[in-house]
């Protein structure tokens, strides 16, 4: 097969914000617990945090992490994660029907995030919490110094200093049955104006995120957001979407998936453009992309580990080459949407359908979709540049048009960056790049793992079947 990429890089559609490349570590299954915290580990610091799993987390430069749900975060009263650990409560998790031992709770995890140098976006309870509660939090984070009994409170947990915490997301897919307390639209846009009024009178630097639908497919997907929207306007920054894609036997359709991730953002921007002009408002409220991976729910085909038990081991996923490709064309959807799309969380990051799975006591293993990641965050970032793909189509049940490939462009420090896939599981595909000068510097080719390919002239690319590939262009 034969496609053509044709690059205008003097036309930028966007910045690529950092946050493009975060991720998300819940309470869940082995997240915290033998995943990124296992006291007596051969690796473990003086905290009881794996180093084997920091240094290969440290490399994918990730901006945001999200703490601690998810589901989780609905049931969760953040204080019973503070102070002596033998005095901390033992409880019954609801979400995912755990014991949480809380021998993690919010300092343990900034000080994580600060050993692995990434920003925390902290997730605040609107499922059973309220909130007063969710402001107490706020205020335990970023009071000032000897300010309030919150800040004392901080110090005398070891941590004088305000955390200063800037990314709060409003409580997680309050819209979902499954979730703790779930909410109709109109009684989630109201708790979560009048949570986000109280955050910013707290720290008005702190950015809010809302929650928009878990799904394109849920029935009240743009009713929800159109109420949360008109309710909070005034005080929110973000919209939330979340999404997860699987394979369930059709792979064509499966790996056209990132035509459905487009869509659903298209529509999101197009409900925000919507109520901004019904309110005649310039403020721009981005697309945060907090929740999108591949899920197969593992646990519905296998064994699944007995309830109340800690760490329960649920939802690791071992991926294939088609997930890692899949994953790919997320990635690229997720850039050529930079216009709207500010945040976005590959969920998860550990154990939990996740980029590595750790032995517990153990070494940790990469999965395919870490290589993708890792070396879009390293390179792919920048100016989003426009480019025009002419490549085949096939037809599947999904789409009669399904694209073979997917495909973003970003230009950073005189350099083009190209990601681009093949979904073909048979054929190559010549792809001929114009529209620019200069020479290829770099090709990296993604099998399972990431391979560097020996560079060729840019009218000669070949892209071998179920592959990504990141092609960087010197000028
Ligand atoms: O990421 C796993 C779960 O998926 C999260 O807890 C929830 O928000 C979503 O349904």
């Amino acid at each position: 097969m034969k496609a053509k990429l044709k690059i205008n890089k003097d036309k930028v559609i966007a910045k690529v914000e950092d946050a493009m490349y975060s991720s998300f570590v819940e309470h869940m299954g082995r997240a915290i617990y033998t995943g990124i915290y296992e006291p007596g580990h051969r690796t473990a610091d003086e905290e009881g945090f794996r180093k084997d799993v920091i240094d290969v987390v440290k490399p994918l430069a990730l901006e945001y992490v999200r703490y601690p749900g998810g589901n989780f975060v609905s049931g969760y009263n953040w204080r019973d994660g503070i102070g002596p650990k033998k005095d901390r409560p033992v409880r019954l998790e609801l979400a995912w029907e755990a014991i949480e031992t809380n021998q993690v709770g919010i300092d343990e995890f900034m000080s994580w995030a600060a050993k692995v140098g990434v920003k925390p976006m902290i997730a605040v309870n609107l499922g059973t919490g309220t909130p007063k509660e969710a402001a107490e939090l706020l205020e335990y984070l970023n009071a000032p110094k000897g300010s309030t009994s919150l800040a004392l409170l901080r110090e005398k947990n070891g941590h004088p200093e305000p955390y200063g915490v800037d990314l709060v997301c409003l409580g997680n897919e309050m819209d979902g049955p499954w979730q703790i307390c779930a909410k109709t639209p109109t009684e989630y846009a109201r708790i979560a104006h009048e949570t986000a009024k109280l955050l910013k009178r707290i720290d008005p630097n702190v950015k809010l995120v809302a929650c928009g639908s878990s799904n394109s497919s849920m029935p009240t997907f743009g009713l929800w957001e159109r109420t949360v929207l008109r309710e909070c306007w005034d005080y929110i920054d973000y919209i939330s979407l979340h999404n997860y894609y699987r394979d369930d036997g059709d792979t064509k359709s499966f790996l056209s998936g990132s035509q459905d991730m487009d869509r659903f953002i298209k529509e999101v921007r197009d409900i925000v453009a919507e109520i901004a002009s019904e309110k005649g408002s310039d403020k721009r409220i981005g697309l945060s992309f907090d929740e999108w991976n591949v899920w197969y729910h593992f646990r519905k085909e296998n064994n699944f580990p007995p309830k109340w038990t800690c760490p329960r081991a649920i939802e690791e996923e071992n991926y294939n080459q088609a997930d890692a490709v899949l994953f790919s064309g997320l990635i690229c959807s997720l850039l050529n949407n930079a216009d709207c799309v500010k945040i976005s969380c590959i969920a998860q990051l550990i154990n939990v359908l996740a980029l590595m799975i750790t032995v517990p006591g153990g070494g940790v293993e990469l999965k395919s979709i870490y290589y993708p990641f890792l070396h879009a965050s390293s390179l792919m970032r920048g100016k989003l540049v426009s480019c025009k793909l002419d490549c085949p189509t096939y037809e599947c049940k999904a789409r009669k048009d399904a694209s073979y490939m997917d495909c973003a462009v970003t230009e950073k420090d005189g350099k083009i960056r190209i990601l681009v896939n093949n979904k073909s599981d048979s054929e190559s595909i010549h792809l001929d790049i114009s529209g620019i000068g200069g020479r290829m510097e770099r090709w990296i080719e993604g099998k399972m793992t990431a391979l560097e390919k020996k560079v060729c002239k840019l009218s000669d690319v070949e892209l071998t079947p179920l592959s990504w590939n990141i092609i960087v262009i010197s000028e």
